[in-house]
């Protein structure tokens, strides 16, 4: 198997910067839509042969470093009792959950409700030839998606429940950092060989409150996964909460494309870091793309050991064949020459 992502992990420099694509899997590729038009995003969730087959579709396609797993943060909730719904304009979950009071639809997580996603694990790694990533959502991120009924712009609901109900919130956070907690230590035990905390909201709070309502969640579950895989951590809008952030004892820290790479090794000790290319630059002309491709190359080099990957997901709008060049340029990019 290829090792250059996990020696990455582990703090160790290949030889060349390993690379994977958050959302890698996805409708910007033709490959993804064929099999799209044909079941809807459960179906293919829930289906192991469709689930392992998409998430094959990038490591061929782009020669990427690491597999994800093709899923999504929202599938738990069905195992909690809740019901979600992909439409067209993004996720859907109900009963939504904004009181205490409401709480008392939020079921104890059934590990046998999301098998299929285990099933999928068992076939992939026996299909790949690159480490696979696991996944989960924080219980914070999660929280906002029960909490609003799906996406959100202000996240009114969430602040509301935290600053008028701070102990029911706590109480939710709980059941959430359990589930979340079980369901990672499976698909761990089912093989995946690194898993990755998806904060997408957690930049939402202040520090102060990331320190109260979020990070106790995170440290909770790091405490509780004993086994020896790599834990990555993605958070978005990190810069204002490194602060805390540095404190987390995960094994890489993912960051989005605000925050100067060579800032964040000072806060995180130069620990090995993920990320941090702005996706929307692929949008752009290819001599400025792989400038910055460069840029970030170089800045990561300052860290402990680096993963070059975007700082959110894959655009749908992104081409498939510059994602292959930005592929190639990484791989073939030595910082002797530069
Ligand atoms: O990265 C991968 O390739 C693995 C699969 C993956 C998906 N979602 C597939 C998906 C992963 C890791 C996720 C994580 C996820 N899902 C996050 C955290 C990362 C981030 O993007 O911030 C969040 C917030 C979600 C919730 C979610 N799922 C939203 C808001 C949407 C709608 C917007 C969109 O991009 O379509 C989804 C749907 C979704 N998840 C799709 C895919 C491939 C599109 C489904 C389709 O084909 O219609």
């Amino acid at each position: 198997m290829k090792d250059a992502f996990l020696k990455a992990c582990q703090g160790i420099r290949p030889s060349y910067t390993p690379v994977w694509f958050m959302r890698q899997a996805g409708r910007y590729m033709p490959e993804y839509q064929k099999i799209r038009q044909k079941y809807d995003f459960l179906t293919m969730c829930k289906t192991p042969e469709i689930a392992a087959e998409v998430t094959l579709q990038p490591v061929k396609i782009l020669n990427v470093d690491a597999a994800i797993l093709f899923s999504d943060i929202l599938i738990p909730l069905e195992a909690m009792g809740l019901k979600i719904d992909f439409i067209d304009k993004g996720p859907e979950v109900s009963p939504v959950i904004r009181t205490g009071f409401d709480l008392k639809n939020l079921k104890e997580f059934d590990l046998s409700a999301v098998d299929f996603v285990f099933e999928t694990i068992k076939i992939l790694i026996k299909e790949l030839d690159v480490p696979l990533i696991g996944f989960s959502a924080s219980p914070f991120t999660l929280a906002t998606y029960v909490i609003e009924g799906g996406s959100s712009k202000d996240f009114v609901n969430t602040k509301r429940f935290i600053f008028s109900e701070p102990q029911n919130f706590h109480r939710l956070m709980e059941t959430l950092t359990e589930a979340t907690t079980k369901y990672l230590i499976e698909q761990i035990n089912a093989g995946v060989h690194a898993v990755q905390i998806f904060d997408t909201w957690a930049g939402i709070l202040s520090p102060f409150d990331y320190g109260i309502f979020c990070k106790p969640y995170l440290e909770k579950i790091l405490k509780q996964i004993s086994m020896s895989v790599p834990l990555i951590y993605y958070c978005s809008n990190t810069s204002g909460l490194l602060n805390q952030i540095k404190d987390l004892e995960f094994d890489v820290f993912s960051l989005d494309w605000r925050v100067d790479i060579k800032d964040a090794c000072f806060y995180l000790n130069y620990r090995p870091i993920q990320g941090n290319l702005d996706p929307l630059v692929l949008l752009g002309r290819e001599d400025e793309i792989l400038k910055r491709v460069k840029n970030v190359l170089i800045d990561g080099n300052s860290a402990k050991s680096h993963i070059f990957n975007l700082g959110h997901g894959v655009n749908i709008n992104t081409n498939v064949d510059v994602l292959k060049k930005v592929v190639d340029f990484i791989h073939e990019f030595r910082f002797e020459e530069v």
